[in-house]
């Protein structure tokens, strides 16, 4: 049944050089969903900044990129950091003189109750995902209001449509970055500078599996557990009958980049084979 939504790799439906001499800035590109949208848009003839924590990480995934004979570097920072994001984007304006696109893919999660979240865990994913998307898309401005305007496009997520219980944090910062999305929206039009946002459904990367792995008592995450388990959500919870991909991620997200969506601004995409649709209420796990 599932191969019959096979996982879009490469749709097709780009043209080749459709961002030859362009910047795009992708944050936590080093990784999942994030590597996925920086491939697509250097793959589209973008040349790709990755932006994380782990310079060793962003560079391994740089290098990678330029293997296939695409343009993409790396640079080093923590998005909860002001002054650190905003140095970034001197370094990256200093060496590429634009920045046409920013993605704001980073973020931070894991399954907690609330009533027992520390004060420094709340911070830490608030801090990441909505603190830091807030202070990429407003050291980008200036720059892409010298060049005439630009896209920002921010990875938002559905489960704070209805709730997500032990997912306070990360709820409560991907609705900020939903609000966000449309303000500016309204804000920065004026300066031709687009924002709009991408809801992905449940995509199995490396971080999501090591955030939500549940530890045997031996303090191993039982991997066996969690893939029959996901396994059982795509066949039963996601009409579409498979988990997303990070090129399902990075196709709407190079469309909302592209002149095609030059009327679009203020937009929350949903890509989710349907699945929040269907989902059930929401009770907290046992
Ligand atoms: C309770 C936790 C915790 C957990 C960390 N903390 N993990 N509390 N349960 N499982 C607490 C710590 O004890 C600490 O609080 C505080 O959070 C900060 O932890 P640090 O490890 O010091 O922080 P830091 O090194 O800055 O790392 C940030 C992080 C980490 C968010 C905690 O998980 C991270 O780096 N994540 C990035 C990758 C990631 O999460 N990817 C998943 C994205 S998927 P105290 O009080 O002890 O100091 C996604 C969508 C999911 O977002 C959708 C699923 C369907
Ligand atoms: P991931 O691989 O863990 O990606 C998170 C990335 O963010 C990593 O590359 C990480 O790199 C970076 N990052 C974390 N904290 C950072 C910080 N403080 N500063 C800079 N970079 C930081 O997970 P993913 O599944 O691809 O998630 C990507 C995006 O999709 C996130 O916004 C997530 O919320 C969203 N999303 C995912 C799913 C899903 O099912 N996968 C569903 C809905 C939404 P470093 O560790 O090197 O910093």
């Amino acid at each position: 049944m599932t191969e019959k939504f096979p996982p879009a790799q490469d749709a097709g439906v780009f043209r080749p050089g459709l961002f030859e001499g362009q910047v795009a800035l992708v944050t936590g590109g080093g990784s999942g969903i994030g590597l996925g949208i920086a491939e697509l848009l250097a793959s589209l003839g973008a040349h790709v900044v990755l932006a994380s924590r782990k310079l060793e990480r962003v560079e391994a995934a740089a290098a990678q990129i330029r293997a296939s004979g695409r343009r993409a570097s790396a640079i080093a920072v923590d998005v909860r950091d002001v002054d650190r994001v905003q140095a970034m984007v001197a370094e990256v304006k200093a060496a590429h003189g634009r920045i046409d696109h920013l993605v704001n893919n980073a973020a931070g999660n894991f399954y907690a109750p609330s009533e027992s979240l520390s004060p420094n865990a709340w911070r830490s994913v608030i801090e990441i995902d909505l603190y830091g998307t807030f202070f990429c898309a407003q050291a980008v401005l200036p720059v892409m209001r010298e060049h005439g305007g630009g896209s920002i496009v921010n990875i938002s997520m559905t489960l704070h449509y209805r709730g997500w219980p032990l997912m306070a944090h990360a709820t409560a910062a991907k609705a900020g970055i939903d609000a966000l999305t449309r303000t500016l929206a309204l804000e920065w039009a004026a300066y031709g500078v687009r924002m709009n946002a991408v809801a992905p459904g449940p995509i199995p990367t490396e971080g999501v599996r090591k955030a939500f792995t549940p530890p045997t008592s031996s303090g191993v995450p039982d991997v066996f557990a969690i893939e029959k388990a996901m396994d059982s959500h795509a066949r039963t919870m996601i009409p579409l009958r498979r988990f997303g991909s990070p090129a399902d991620i990075a196709n709407m997200v190079a469309f909302l980049s592209s002149p095609g969506a030059s009327w679009i601004t203020g937009a929350i995409m949903v890509v989710d084979g349907g699945e929040w649709l269907a989902r059930p209420p929401q009770g907290r796990p046992e």
